[in-house]
């Protein structure tokens, strides 16, 4: 870890029922978690309202996906209006499964990082290749292509932390090695030396994501350049989610 305050998401994607949420909030309300690190989690849009209202003050809330712009005939979707009513502080935005699955492409994302930022809503800001991009040597490429339409769109990186999750990591229980990780970070914070600028590059956290668990979060977390973790099937769990937390260093 280096720059700025650690930072830990949850990203509880689509899981979880009204009860399993209960259980999941009472065991983060009773959790003991480092002071010094940022904690967030996002919880499945219908049920925000309730972690909200039960979950301890000292984690904040990021929504899972927002809208481009101001609510209206929008059907199915969720504007950044609404998200704040609801007391969301984060959303985090082009997550591989919303490019992938969803098929959003880069302007789409970089308009609804522009909007939230605008609104005074934090960014998660998501990027990361496939495992066939890696094979082929294109990780940088595409990474850099991932930033650069934030970085077209966005109208400041105040409240922008990205967070770097090689698809070929995201829920397969096989982890980026430290040295893959620090890797890229190392490679995006260069980028936005370059490319934004120096106090950007130096300011702005750049979290590491894909099967980070109980287990391997030590040792990713004494790289230089991971400021924190963004988590998905370990963030369902209470006790391990805090572990996490707690593996600032
Ligand atoms: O956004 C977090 C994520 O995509 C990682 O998921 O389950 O591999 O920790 P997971």
């Amino acid at each position: 870890a280096g720059s700025g305050k650690f930072f830990v998401g949850g990203n509880w994607k689509c899981n979880g029922t009204k009860d399993s949420i209960s259980k999941l909030v009472s065991d983060l309300n009773n959790a003991t978690l480092e002071s010094d690190v940022d904690v967030v989690v996002a919880p499945p849009f219908v049920y925000i309202d309730q972690v909200k209202n039960s979950l301890s003050d000292r984690i904040e809330i990021a929504a899972q996906n927002c809208w481009t712009g101001k609510g209206g005939a929008f059907t199915g979707e969720i504007s950044v209006e609404q998200l704040k009513d609801l007391g969301c502080k984060w959303v985090v935005l082009g997550h591989s499964e919303r490019r992938h699955i969803i098929g959003e492409d880069d302007q789409f994302i970089g308009k609804k990082a522009a909007y939230a930022l605008s609104e005074g809503l934090g960014v998660i800001a998501c990027i990361g290749e496939l495992l066939e991009e890696r094979e082929s040597g294109k990780t940088f490429d595409v990474c850099f292509q991932q930033l650069k339409a934030y970085a077209d769109a966005v109208p400041s990186w105040d409240n922008v932390v990205i967070a770097y999750e090689p698809v070929w990591a995201i829920g397969t229980g096989k982890v980026a090695t430290p040295e893959q990780a620090q890797e890229v970070h190392v490679a995006v914070r260069d980028w936005l030396n370059k490319n934004v600028s120096a106090e950007v590059a130096s300011k702005t956290r750049i979290i590491y994501g894909g099967s980070v668990n109980g287990g391997n979060c030590a040792e990713l977390a004494k790289q230089e350049d991971i400021d924190g973790f963004l988590v998905g099937g370990a963030s369902l769990k209470g006790p391990e989610f805090a572990t996490i937390v707690n593996s600032v260093t």
